[in-house]
């Protein structure tokens, strides 16, 4: 059956709520939330709850135990907050098995846009090959959701959806079973000529975009020149974010849990 891929090149273009209501929903925010989320997932935070306010992060970490505010405004640390959203500060000893508040320009507005989906997994370019897997897994349509910059397009999400459709496309098996429409086409265009080498992804072409991009090269001037290079490295961290119920967690975290409460139920009732 034809799988759809749609590309939304911004979280603003999604303005309902019901709308991602029942999708395959793929949230990109290179720059920096979805590389940053995924790597403090992989450093050992136990779960993250994305929050659309300063205030609203406020308020759920009142009712948590060991949690952390984190997020950023204008890229720098919200005022009273415990953590920015450079991945350089989710060091393991720093988040291990805190529940993580966050709160982000664009990347935490259009998790939350996705909260009636289906699915929703979390993108970027450390990730990629995953992402890539997961969509492959799904049954139904696909919809990739750049955040972008102040509700408009930015470059560095649109090539990390572009490398992820070459990919998808890329597969001998995939002949004739995706469709894409334009956004998508454009954003394959682009992470061609801008983010491979010899046909294949090179995480310095990444790099150099990065530095070229005005989020980045706003990044570069606020300091986090090094975050760019981080975000830029293709498949170095193997965790798939999942939004799901509210909260981002690893899969792998989802199971444990999920078998830990049918051992519970199991012995309950032998009991
Ligand atoms: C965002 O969500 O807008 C970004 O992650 C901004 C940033 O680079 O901190």
């Amino acid at each position: 059956m034809m799988k759809k891929i749609d590309v939304y090149l911004t979280q603003s273009l999604i303005n309902d709520d019901l709308f991602l209501k029942d999708k395959n929903v793929v949230v990109v925010d290179v720059l920096r939330a979805t590389t940053t989320i995924t790597i403090a997932l992989s450093n050992g935070a136990r779960e993250i709850i994305p929050a659309e306010s300063s205030s609203t992060a406020a308020r759920i970490s009142k009712g948590l135990g060991k949690s952390l505010l984190c997020g950023e405004r204008n890229g720098n640390i919200i005022e009273g907050f415990n953590l920015g959203n450079s991945p350089f500060e989710y060091k393991s000893e720093v988040i291990n098995d805190k529940s993580l508040i966050f709160s982000t320009t664009n990347g935490t507005v259009s998790i939350t846009k996705s909260r009636l989906a289906k699915s929703c997994v979390l993108a970027s370019f450390v990730n990629l090959s995953l992402a890539v897997e997961h969509i492959k897994s799904l049954d139904g349509d696909v919809i990739i959701l750049c955040s972008g910059k102040l509700n408009n397009f930015c470059i560095e999400d649109a090539i990390c959806t572009g490398l992820i459709i070459n990919d998808l496309l890329s597969d001998e098996s995939a002949k004739g079973k995706y469709e894409i429409d334009d956004s998508a086409y454009a954003c394959l265009r682009l992470g061609k000529i801008l983010a491979t080498k010899l046909g294949k992804p090179s995480s310095a072409k990444i790099l150099d975009m990065l530095k070229e991009s005005e989020h980045g090269k706003y990044l570069i001037s606020l300091g986090f020149s090094e975050d760019l290079k981080l975000c830029s490295e293709i498949d170095s961290y193997l965790h798939l974010p999942v939004f799901h119920n509210g909260t981002i967690k690893l899969p792998e975290k989802i199971e444990s849990e999920t078998s830990q409460k049918s051992q519970l139920k199991k012995i309950k009732i032998s009991k």
